[in-house]
């Protein structure tokens, strides 16, 4: 079984503006021939505009969450449908900044993935536990958990990926043991080929939480790893650079 392409995503988070898509640019023009697919997910707001400024490019722009619904009355919300049509090609769900301030479930989040792939868009399902969950021992449980109740059956066939963000480690500088990362990651394969039989071999399975150029390429050459998540470190071009360039 060859392994996954690796994924390097950046997550904007409710950070950007029309001309933080020169940082975009400045991704998409020094690239090099890397072994990887490298995505940039801004605020809802830029997705159109970014697609545009990057069509051509290696760089795939996707969103940070969607609704189930394919339109209705969800004042506020955006359809998968939306994304795909504004020039989004993937979709991060499940973020844990969703989960926790807007109360998503694992159900809700199958629900999201099974919209986006109707819509056309990769799925990057995310999952992670607290740092109370980890202090008590129940990282792997909790984890794998959210991984079996967040995948429908629906992503059979498709390409989507899984990215393992531990909520403490998001922003704050902290970053699991490099064999916490492994055996978290050997954990979701092994979910993976339990819901998906040999298939559940092909999602890369991203790490996200702190990446920084200086801790990436000791992280993406784990065992498992198959690309990263990334928030801060992908505002600015070079330091999201560094971390592909680590691959
Ligand atoms: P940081 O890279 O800023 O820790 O954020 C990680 C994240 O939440 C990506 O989705």
């Amino acid at each position: 079984m060859t392994a996954p392409t690796p994924l390097i995503a950046g997550n904007w988070k409710m950070n950007g503006d029309a001309a933080s898509i020169d940082e975009a640019r400045s991704v998409a023009a020094q690239l090099g021939g890397k072994e990887v697919r490298v995505a940039i997910c801004p605020p809802a707001t830029l997705i159109e505009r970014m697609s545009r400024a990057l069509a051509g490019t290696a760089v795939i722009v996707g969103a940070q969450d969607c609704h189930c619904d394919e339109t209705g009355a969800f004042t506020g919300d955006i359809s998968a449908e939306m994304l795909a049509d504004a020039g989004a090609r993937l979709v991060i769900l499940g973020h844990s900044e969703r989960r926790a301030g807007y109360g998503e479930t694992d159900e809700l989040v199958s629900h999201k993935v099974a919209a986006a792939l109707r819509a056309g868009l990769e799925p990057i399902v995310c999952v992670g536990e607290t740092l109370e969950q980890r202090k008590a021992g129940n990282a792997l449980a909790v984890v794998t958990g959210q991984v079996r109740g967040s995948l429908p059956s629906e992503l059979a066939g498709k390409a989507w990926s899984v990215a393992y963000e531990p909520v403490w480690a998001i922003g704050t500088g902290l970053t699991p043991t490099i064999s916490e990362i492994e055996e978290m990651h050997t954990a979701i394969r092994a979910t993976l080929r339990e819901l998906f039989g040999a298939e559940g071999d092909s999602p890369p399975i991203l790490y996200g939480g702190s990446v920084k150029p200086a801790n990436a390429a000791q992280i993406l050459h784990a065992a498992e790893v198959g690309g990263a998540l990334v928030g801060g470190a992908s505002l600015e071009a070079e330091d999201f650079l560094g971390i592909i360039r680590a691959l």
